[in-house]
């Protein structure tokens, strides 16, 4: 008797604006994977002023690492939720080589492991134009960009019909470049680490969001989804 199929864990590795949202929930919707954004736990617990969102928050602002600790609290709260059960997409966590090995402990105590850890390769110049164009639906966080997608109504959310639209604190030139340091001192070693561990899987993503959808759904069939 073959070994019941474990649910797919996808990693989602790149720096601010490599299109790690975008594509997680293009997963999301395609396979039924649910998305695991520490960025969108974070700015949920700085909007409830939870003791994690106040710690957060300052740092969030500057661009940099908020502690590991808060960050692996955070997540493996989530990572409990029942949804998780039949799959997930890890968005900007992993990000530092200390919750990289929190998180195959976790992983282990619900014996699954790392599928592929898909790092996103991107130009960081291009990323400052992506992040500042960027805008995001209040009612249903879908995501657009002032050039690169834009609602098919202008001012009419594709999804849900909402019209208040909101952009992020952080998204802002300055502190785009903070999180570009911030991401190559701490977070690009983990592209050697997961190689070191076979699951690393390199993909272009300089092109259209739907090009580089494609080549992910073929590494999310791959790993099961
Ligand atoms: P987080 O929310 O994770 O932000 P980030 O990593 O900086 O990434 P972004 O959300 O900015 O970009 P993305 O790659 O998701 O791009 P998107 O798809 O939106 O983290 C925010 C902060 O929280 C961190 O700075 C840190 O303080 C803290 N934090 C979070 N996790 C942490 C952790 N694990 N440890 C410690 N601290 C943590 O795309 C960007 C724009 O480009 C969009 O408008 C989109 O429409 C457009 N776009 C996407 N793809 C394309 C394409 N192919 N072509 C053209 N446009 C595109």
């Amino acid at each position: 008797m073959s070994a019941a199929k474990k649910p797919p864990v996808l990693i989602l590795l790149g720096p601010p604006g490599a299109g790690k949202g975008t594509q997680a929930r293009m997963l999301e919707e395609k396979f039924g994977l649910v998305q695991l954004s520490t960025g969108d736990l974070l700015r949920g617990a700085v909007a409830a002023g939870t003791e994690a969102g106040k710690a957060a928050k300052a740092v969030m602002e500057a661009g940099q690492l908020v502690s590991d600790d808060i960050v692996v609290a955070v997540l493996k709260d989530r990572l409990a939720d029942g949804d998780t059960q039949h799959g997930v997409i890890l968005d900007g966590f992993p990000r530092t080589t200390a919750q990289a090995e929190a998180l195959d402990g976790m992983l282990a105590a619900r014996g699954q492991k790392i599928n592929a850890a898909i790092s996103l390769e991107v130009e960081d110049e291009a990323m400052v134009e992506r992040i500042s164009g960027r805008y995001t639906c209040a009612a249903c966080g879908e995501g657009y960009h002032d050039s690169f997608k834009k609602p098919a109504v202008a001012g009419v959310c594709d999804k849900c019909g909402g019209t208040e639209f909101e952009r992020r604190a952080d998204d802002t030139a300055e502190t785009v470049r903070s999180r570009l340091e911030t991401y190559h001192e701490q977070t690009a070693p983990l592209i050697a680490f997961y190689a070191g561990r076979g699951v690393l899987k390199e993909v272009e993503a300089m092109g259209g969001i739907a090009e580089i959808a494609a080549r992910l759904a073929g590494i999310a069939e791959q790993a099961g989804a």
